[in-house]
């Protein structure tokens, strides 16, 4: 019997999001109902309601969760009822020209729920990344599921199923950060800040946290910066060559999605070294760089996808080390809020009040 369930939807572009009634089906072969436990904020969700990564509305929002598996649908094996999960937006192929050279974080035809979610008049929602988490419930693929320690809770272990991930892995993963670099971390949000708490955990020997918000920097700082500019007042630039012997930073990665700041950590970086862009930039947006810099310099211009991660890999080693205390998750969770406080929430975010607002259902 599909199930109704309350959740927060986008209708249109730039409108305030609303709470809605969802028709959840019951999970098909490869699928999952998920009990969402809890969901964070994430920038992405509000790039969504701006129209900034489709056009496809509704949106259900939320892609930051986790909870507990209520169902399954046929051939379900990775995980059964009762499991806790954090959910992820790449459950891999395994058959995509990417999975089949062995790079499966990098996979082309990640897996999805194939029935769809609705409103109560039969409107086809479209989930945030697959997920749609601000939500009682969700219907994912069963692969979608990562299972983790159950004693981790909801509102901490739920920030890997995406900011928290994406930007630990563009440090780990995609730069590549190790044991005596310098990293440079432009916009100090959940994503810059696990960018941070992930080049400490590679053992990055300088972490410069560059944000134009004095709170955000001195949260940087808890998450392992070891220097902070704020660049509405010093030029970005100049300090960070300033604190890498003249040279500038083995690793630049810009988590905002702005071509200004971009162009900052192209700038910043050592020769050869890495520029990682995690931020998200708007579809209309250019950038202009100095072609002879771009050979001249040498070294990698990278993008991101959610960290280069792989969930199953990722996701249970990220909880063992949280546990161990090396991974302060916790620091993330900024408040936790209802539901129908999502679109409060927002206006958090972009007065930058929040790391991550977490919603608890
Ligand atoms: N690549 C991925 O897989 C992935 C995953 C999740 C989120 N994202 C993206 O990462 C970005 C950050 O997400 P978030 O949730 O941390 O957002 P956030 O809004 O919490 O953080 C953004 C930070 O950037 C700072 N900032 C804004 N303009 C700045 C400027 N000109 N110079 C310096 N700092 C500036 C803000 O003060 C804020 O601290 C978003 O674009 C989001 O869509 C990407
Ligand atoms: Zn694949
Ligand atoms: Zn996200």
């Amino acid at each position: 019997m599909p199930q109704n369930v309350r959740g927060v939807v986008a209708r249109s572009k730039g409108a305030p999001v609303t709470i809605e009634t969802i028709v959840i089906p019951d999970p098909g072969p490869g699928e999952a109902v998920v009990k969402v436990q809890a969901c964070g904020v994430c920038h992405t969700d509000l790039h969504y309601r701006e129209g900034g990564i489709n056009d496809e509305f509704p949106f259900l929002l939320g892609h930051e969760a986790a909870g507990v598996v209520e169902a399954i649908g046929e051939g379900v094996t990775n995980v059964s009822p009762g499991d806790f999960v954090i959910l992820n937006w790449r459950a891999v192929c395994g058959n995509c020209r990417s999975c089949l050279r062995g790079r499966p974080w990098y996979c082309f035809s990640t897996f999805n729920a194939t029935q769809k979610m609705t409103l109560t008049d039969g409107t086809v929602l479209s989930p945030a990344l697959g997920i749609g988490a601000f939500a009682e419930k969700t219907l994912v693929a069963a692969g979608q599921c990562t299972k983790v320690d159950p004693a981790v809770p909801a509102t901490t272990a739920g920030l890997l199923g995406c900011g928290v991930m994406a930007g630990i892995g563009a440090a780990i993963n995609t730069g590549n950060v190790g044991r005596g670099d310098s990293v440079a971390v432009f916009g100090c949000g959940g994503v810059g800040d696990a960018a941070i708490a992930g080049a400490r955990l590679a053992g990055a020997h300088t972490i410069v946290a560059v944000d134009i918000d004095d709170r955000k920097l001195a949260w940087a700082k808890e998450f392992g910066a070891t220097h902070t500019c704020n660049s509405s007042k010093t030029d970005p630039v100049e300090y960070i060559k300033s604190v890498t012997g003249g040279n500038g930073a083995d690793v630049c990665i810009e988590a905002i999605g702005n071509p200004a700041v971009y162009r900052q950590a192209f700038d910043a970086r050592d020769l050869a070294g890495t520029v990682v862009l995690v931020g998200v930039p708007r579809p209309d947006m250019m950038l202009e760089l100095p072609f002879i810099e771009v050979f001249g310099r040498g070294g990698q211009l990278k993008s991101s996808w959610y960290g280069d991660c792989l969930p199953s890999r990722d996701f249970p080693m990220l909880v063992a080390l949280h546990q161990q205390g090396r991974l302060p998750l916790e620091k993330f969770v900024s408040e936790t809020i209802a539901l129908d406080a999502v679109e409060e929430a927002f206006h958090k975010m972009e007065r930058g009040e929040v790391l991550r607002s977490v919603v608890v259902l």
